[in-house]
């Protein structure tokens, strides 16, 4: 499979009319002018620092097929005039022994997603999870807009795409879920609940709001929310999947609302692995080099996925938290702050009333570019001169 998207400045040579081009305010500005606190644009990899005019996604679960879409794509390149390739990212797929997708701090990833298909939805609350607490239901109009560059926008449709290069520092991280435990005085498997604490879930996805204990993966639960959790005494304010879905608990406006900052994500892992992921060791863990192609499609950008970054992930005052509760501190998995992080309130037992104040874990995710696309409508790739 193969699809590409193209970015603002790319539908000059695609000859766009102007008055056609998309007009999503934060796809026109481009991620470089993005409020996110990113690292500068002169600290990105080389090849994000130019002007980047198009991407195209290249996958197939079979190398064979993959290997030669690729090469496809580099023949057509190569015969086009004035187009030159800035740079390549390889994906490398991460899966743990109950063959779940993970990411590469060892935690499955992928499981939360708004699903738009009937027979999708339908799986999910006859056979897979359940809806009764988490409506995984989406409308259409989360995802994809109707595409004004193409010759019928009532018929032909297209998605904004974010594309971000997140590097991983497992071995920082995997220190710090140690050192979290240590603080914490979290014993035995009890230590486990450190990470769970960051992320949300533990490594087999079981969500920390559900139960103490890692063990419930088949399949990843997903029906669930946070209102038998309003402080935060079993999956902290902090936690990534509570800052970036609060399922109805962030308090600032309703669950319909929130609802509109989530989007259809499709991330994929780089870098290649020398050491199994889960395997409790430390010294063996890489630190630079490998991470998170983070890919999402958006029906609006800065509703979606600058909403879950800035105004969620980077914010120390969200979510709204009950008096007396302290900060509930950034996202400890992509939260981004030019200040130094708040310290972070940590249930010393499950469920427990006792909160324990600790000092945040540094960041270990580190963004080295990206940029926002255009996916258009096969029809408008169809009716180009
Ligand atoms: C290296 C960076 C990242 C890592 C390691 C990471 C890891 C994870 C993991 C382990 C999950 C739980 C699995 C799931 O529920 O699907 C998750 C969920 C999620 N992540 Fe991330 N993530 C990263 C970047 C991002 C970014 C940049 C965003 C958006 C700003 C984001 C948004 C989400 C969302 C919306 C969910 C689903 C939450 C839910 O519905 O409960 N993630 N992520």
């Amino acid at each position: 499979m193969s699809e590409s998207a193209s970015r603002a400045t790319a539908t000059r040579p695609l000859q766009v009319p102007d008055p056609t081009i998309p007009q999503d305010g934060s796809f026109l500005a481009g991620m470089k002018n993005a409020a996110l606190n990113d690292p500068a644009p002169a600290n990105w990899d080389p090849h994000f620092r130019d002007v980047i005019d198009a991407v195209i996604l290249v996958g197939d679960q079979m190398s064979g097929p993959r290997t030669r879409a690729l090469a496809a794509v580099h023949q057509l390149i190569q015969a086009a005039h004035g187009v030159q390739i800035l740079g390549e990212e390889k994906g490398h797929g991460l899966h743990n022994k109950n063959g779940d997708g993970i990411e590469h701090f060892g935690y499955v990833d992928g499981a939360s997603q708004p699903l738009f298909l009937t027979e999708e939805i339908n799986d999910e609350r006859l056979t897979a999870n359940g809806t009764s607490n988490w409506d995984p239901a989406f409308g259409l109009n989360r995802v994809i807009i109707p595409d004004t560059s193409a010759p019928d926008p009532t018929r032909h449709f297209g998605s904004y795409f974010v594309f971000r290069k997140l590097e991983q520092n497992v071995k920082l991280f995997k220190k710090q879920e140690k050192a979290l435990a240590k603080r914490l005085h979290l014993r035995g498997d009890d230590a486990e609940r450190a990470g769970a604490m960051l992320v949300g879930r533990f490594e087999d996805g079981t969500p920390l709001t559900t139960q103490f204990t890692d063990g419930n993966h088949h399949p990843v639960p997903n029906d669930f929310n946070y209102d038998s959790d309003p402080d935060g005494a079993k999956c902290p304010f902090f936690g990534h999947i509570r800052k970036v879905n609060p399922r109805g608990s962030g308090g600032f406006e309703p669950v319909e609302g929130e609802r509109l900052h989530i989007m259809a994500r499709c991330g994929q892992t780089y870098g290649v692995r020398t050491d199994q992921p889960n395997d409790g060791r430390i010294d063996n863990k890489p630190s630079k080099d490998v991470g998170l192609l983070f890919m999402a499609f958006n029906a609006n950008i800065a509703q979606q996925f600058e909403f879950a970054q800035g105004t969620w992930a980077n914010n120390p005052g969200f979510p709204r938290v009950p008096a007396g509760a302290g900060s509930p501190g950034l996202d400890l998995v992509i939260g981004q702050s030019p200040n130094p992080r708040p310290d972070i309130h940590c249930p010393a037992q499950w469920g427990g009333s006792t909160m324990t104040t600790t000092t945040a874990p540094p960041q270990a995710v580190t963004m080295k570019g990206g940029e926002y696309f255009f996916m258009p409508s096969l029809a408008f790739f169809r009716s180009l001169p």
